[in-house]
C-alpha cells in the first residue's frame, strides 16, 4: 500500500514519526467537458488513486520533501524560496502551496518535512496535479491546526490558484474540486458557479470505467488556453457573463457575428451543459441506454465542435462504443491525449477490457490501461 511505503520511507529518511498523513484523490469525469471554466455544470467522482503526504512541521524555516516517484528525489529549501524558478518543476506544487495560504490567506505555515507518493498515473487525464496541490493545501493547513476552519471547496480554489499563478495552466475548478470535495460511493453534479454539489449515483449494475490511451497530452496546455480564448470570446460577443447563461438561440440568432469556430466552440459548451443535466435525471431513473447516448453525442461534440479530441481518444471511444458490454464512451477531461470514460455492464467488464485491448493496440500500437472507478471520498487528513 502506497500509504505505509510513504510513512515507512518518512521514518527511514527523516528518523522521527511523522504527525499527518495526507490524502487526495485523482478523478475521472462522467460527463460535462469543457464546461467548468464557464460556470457550468460537471459530474466527477473521485477514484482510488491518490497522493499520499507524510508530513511533521520543523523547527527552522526549511522545507525538505523527499518523492517516491521522479527517481526518489530530495530537495531542501528555504520558506524565502518559495518562488525560486531554479528549483525542480515538480516543487512547484509545494512551494505554491505555503505561497498561496502565506500571501492570499495571510497564514505562514511552518517549515516542514514531506514525503510524497502517488498511485495516480501521471499525465494520463486523471488529475494527478490537482491532486498534489489539494494535497498540499491540505498540508499547509494541517500544520497551522486550520484544516477545519476551511471548506473543501475553499480549499480546491486555492489548489487551483496554484495552477494558475505557479504551473501556468488556465484551468478550470473540475479537478481539484473533484479530488477536494468529492462524495464516496457516487458521482457528483457539481454546479460550477455556485460550487453546489449533489450526488449522481451510478447505478449498481454499471461501472465507470477509464481508459487510457497511453498518448501524453503534449500539447494539451497550449490547446487548452485557445480553446478557452476562443469560448470567452464567444461569451463576450453574445454579452453574457460566461456560456453558462448562453442558449442555442441566442448562438443561432449571433452565427454570422461569431463565426464558424466560436459558433462551435459556444455549441459545445450550451449543449454539454444540457446533457449534463440531462444525466443525472437519466441516471436516477436507471436509464443506462439514455445515460450512454449522453456519453457518444459529449464525444462528438468535443471532437467536432470543440476540438480536443485526437486519433487514440477517437479510436478508443469508437471501439468502447461498439462493444455490446459498452453503454456509451467518450474522451475525458482536457483531451488532445489521455483517457477516454465509459459506462460498461458490470457482469461484463472482464470481456469488456479483454476484447478492447487488442483492438485498440492493432489500430494504435499503444498498450492501454484501464481502471475500473470506486468512487472515493474527496481529501483529507488523519493525525498519526
Ligand atoms: C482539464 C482542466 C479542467 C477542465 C477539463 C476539461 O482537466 O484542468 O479544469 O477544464 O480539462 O473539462
Amino acid at each position: 500500500m502506497i500509504q505505509e511505503k510513504v510513512i515507512e520511507t518518512y521514518r527511514k529518511i527523516f528518523g522521527e514519526q511523522p504527525q499527518f498523513l495526507v490524502r487526495a484523490p485523482g478523478r475521472a469525469n462522467l460527463i460535462g467537458e469543457h464546461t467548468d471554466y464557464h460556470d457550468g455544470f460537471v459530474m466527477p467522482l473521485a477514484v482510488d488513486r491518490a497522493v499520499w503526504l507524510a508530513i511533521a512541521p520543523r523547527s527552522d524555516n526549511h522545507i525538505s520533501v523527499h518523492t517516491l516517484d521522479f527517481g526518489n528525489e530530495m530537495i531542501s529549501f528555504g520558506l524565502d524560496q518559495l518562488q525560486d524558478s531554479s528549483l525542480p518543476h515538480w516543487t512547484k506544487h509545494v512551494r505554491g502551496a505555503w505561497w498561496l495560504v502565506a500571501h492570499q490567506e495571510g497564514k505562514q505555515a511552518p517549515g516542514v518535512n514531506i514525503v510524497i507518493g502517488s498511485d495516480i498515473p501521471m499525465g494520463s487525464g486523471m488529475s494527478s496535479s490537482a491532486a498534489i496541490e489539494v494535497a498540499m493545501i491540505e498540508a499547509a493547513l494541517a500544520l497551522l491546526g486550520e484544516t477545519s476552519s476551511y471548506t473543501q471547496a475553499q480549499k480546491a480554489l486555492l489548489a487551483v490558484e496554484i495552477e494558475h499563478q505557479f504551473m501556468g495552466m488556465p484551468c478550470g475548478i473540475l479537478d481539484q474540486m473533484a479530488s477536494a470535495a468529492a462524495l464516496e460511493g457516487t458521482a457528483m453534479l457539481l454546479d460550477c458557479r455556485s460550487f453546489d454539489r449533489t450526488p449522481a449515483p451510478i447505478p449498481d449494475s454499471v461501472r465507470v470505467v477509464v481508459m487510457n490511451t497511453m498518448k501524453s497530452r503534449e500539447l494539451g496546455d497550449s490547446g487548452y488556453a485557445t480553446r478557452r480564448r476562443e469560448s470567452e470570446s464567444a461569451a463576450q460577443l453574445l454579452g453574457v457573463k460566461a456560456l453558462r447563461d448562453a442558449t442555442m438561440d441566442m448562438i443561432d440568432a449571433k452565427r454570422t457575428e461569431l463565426g464558424d469556430v466560436r459558433y462551435r466552440r459556444a455549441k459545445h459548451v450550451v449543449t454539454e451543459n444540457e446533457r449534463t443535466l440531462q444525466m443525472k435525471a437519466i441516471l436516477e431513473s436507471h436509464d443506462l441506454q439514455g445515460a450512454g447516448k449522453l456519453l457518444n453525442a459529449s464525444h462528438i461534440s468535443l471532437r467536432d465542435d470543440y476540438e480536443v479530441s485526437v486519433y487514440e481518444l477517437d479510436v478508443m471511444s469508437e471501439i468502447a462504443q461498439s462493444h455490446p458490454a459498452c453503454y456509451g464512451a467518450r474522451m475525458m477531461g482536457g483531451g488532445f491525449g489521455g483517457c477516454a470514460v465509459g459506462l460498461v455492464n458490470a457482469d461484463a467488464i472482464d470481456d469488456f477490457l479483454n476484447a478492447l485491448q487488442p483492438r485498440y493496440t492493432e489500430k494504435t500500437g499503444k498498450h492501454p490501461e484501464f481502471y475500473v472507478c470506486v468512487p472515493a471520498a474527496g481529501s483529507g487528513v488523519t493525525r498519526l
